[in-house]
């Protein structure tokens, strides 16, 4: 014990470890009344290191060649050693991303956890969605199936309809006429390694500004405000360490027996997390029936098919994503949490989630004339939310909220 005192102690003189592990774990208070909702910040940081990890091994067997990216694949998943598994990892920790971050953005909705003073970590989270959905898009394009290719090639010449550049910004994005081993090569440089670097800096801020302001939670409560007069320790705080770093244990453990469940027995996840057509080689003569794009990207997908001009619904999808960004300042509210926000808000939202999930259903079936009536009227409400929010903050009828964390 002493000899590791020493050490410790060495190293103190040296770099400030105790001083940090004071700081962030042992001694860093967060509110005594976390619950499940407050899990997914912690998974979301165990995927990105399983995406890390599993992508390095791929990386060692895959060959970034329009002649040879799919065969390399097959290669991993029949002849190398564990292949199948680190594949499939990597493939269901993509979905599995998007279902623990969609759930962390929900509950910072629902506890109003973007709120001043939390608005920079709200902004550095929008930018990991953004870096999130970059990388993904750029990683399904790697295996060069049919839909790899005819999702990279629709998503790409979008922006061909964007007025006097578009054609010449798509065919700069592409390096190429079509989607080509040019533009493999320069995404597999932008997945491999670019937005991994910018992911893993926007996460080390996201935790930062969290640390400089301490987290929110379900009581939209802050526990600065009553602190011991002599100690300043939070009354309502524990230490993170043994406390959280026990209960997020937990969840990992519940996470790795879902994430298990779905790697053995259901990798494909019904074509929800590898779909069909991408099983078949990329071939730029025949268009897939079907082109439709991984299930987290579908919301916005819909809103573009809801908008009759192209350009339009470009705009639209874009503005779907960025108007997050803006979600500390058009809450006007005099609460946080939906514990003490009034009928109207709470009617409001299930109304807004229902939009949101119907369009997520609506981007992945073929339009018809009325289902595409129906994504118009869920993009409709889905921008009323955000845009009408000032208005419905301001008027809904809240509760009183408790100076301390009830018991
Ligand atoms: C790789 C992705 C992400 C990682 C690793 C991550 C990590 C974390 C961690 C560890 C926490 C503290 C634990 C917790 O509150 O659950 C946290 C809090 C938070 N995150 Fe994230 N996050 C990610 C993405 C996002 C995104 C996309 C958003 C929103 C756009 C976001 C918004 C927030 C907010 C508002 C908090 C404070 C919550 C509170 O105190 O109530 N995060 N994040």
């Amino acid at each position: 014990m002493s000899a590791m005192k020493n050490l410790v102690g060495w190293i103190d003189d040296r770099f400030p470890l105790t001083a940090n592990w004071k700081a962030h774990l042992s001694e860093y208070y967060a509110p005594k009344n976390f619950n499940f909702w407050y899990f997914f910040g912690s998974l979301a940081l165990l995927v990105l290191v399983i995406q890390i990890l599993t992508g390095i091994f791929l990386t060692m067997n895959y060959k970034p060649d329009s002649t040879l990216a799919f065969l390399s694949v097959e290669y991993i998943m029949r002849d190398v050693e564990w292949g199948w598994l680190i594949r499939y990892m990597h493939s269901t920790g993509a979905s599995m991303f998007f279902v623990v971050v969609y759930l962390h953005m929900f509950r910072g909705l629902i506890y109003g956890s973007y709120r001043k003073p939390r608005e920079l970590i709200w902004i550095f989270g929008m930018m990991i969605y953004l870096a999130l959905m970059a990388e993904a898009f750029m990683g399904y394009l790697l295996p060069w199936g049919q839909m790899s290719f005819w999702g990279a090639q629709v998503i790409i010449s979008l922006f061909g309809a964007i007025p006097f550049v578009g054609d010449a910004l798509s065919l700069w994005i592409r390096g190429d006429f079509v989607v080509s081993d040019a533009t493999l090569n320069r995404f597999f440089a932008f997945h491999v390694i670019a937005l991994p670097l910018v992911l893993v800096g926007l996460v080390a801020a996201h935790i930062i500004a969290l640390h400089e302001v301490g987290s929110n939670n379900p009581e939209g409560i802050e526990i600065k405000k009553h602190k011991d007069p002599v100690t300043h320790i939070p009354l309502d705080g524990i230490p993170f360490h043994p406390y959280y770093s026990v209960k997020d244990i937990v969840g990992v453990i519940v996470f790795l027996m879902v994430f298990s469940a779905i790697v053995f027995f259901a990798p494909e996840f019904g074509g929800w997390f590898l779909e069909p057509d991408n099983f078949i080689p990329a071939n730029p003569f025949k268009t897939p029936e079907h082109i439709v794009p991984l299930w987290y990207f579908t919301p916005f997908y819909a809103i573009l098919r809801a908008v009759p001009d192209k350009f339009l619904g470009v705009v639209g999808m874009g503005a779907g994503v960025v108007i997050m960004f803006f979600l500390p300042w058009l809450d006007r509210s005099k609460v946080k949490s939906i514990r003490y926000r009034g009928t109207l808000y709470k009617a409001i939202l299930t109304v807004f989630i229902i939009s949101f999930i119907g369009l997520g259903y609506l981007g992945t079936q073929p339009p018809t004339p009325g289902l595409t009536m129906l994504a118009r009227v869920f993009s409709v409400i889905y921008f009323g939310f955000f845009v009408l929010m000032p208005w419905y903050t301001a008027i809904d009828k809240t509760k009183p909220v408790p100076e301390r964390i009830p018991e």
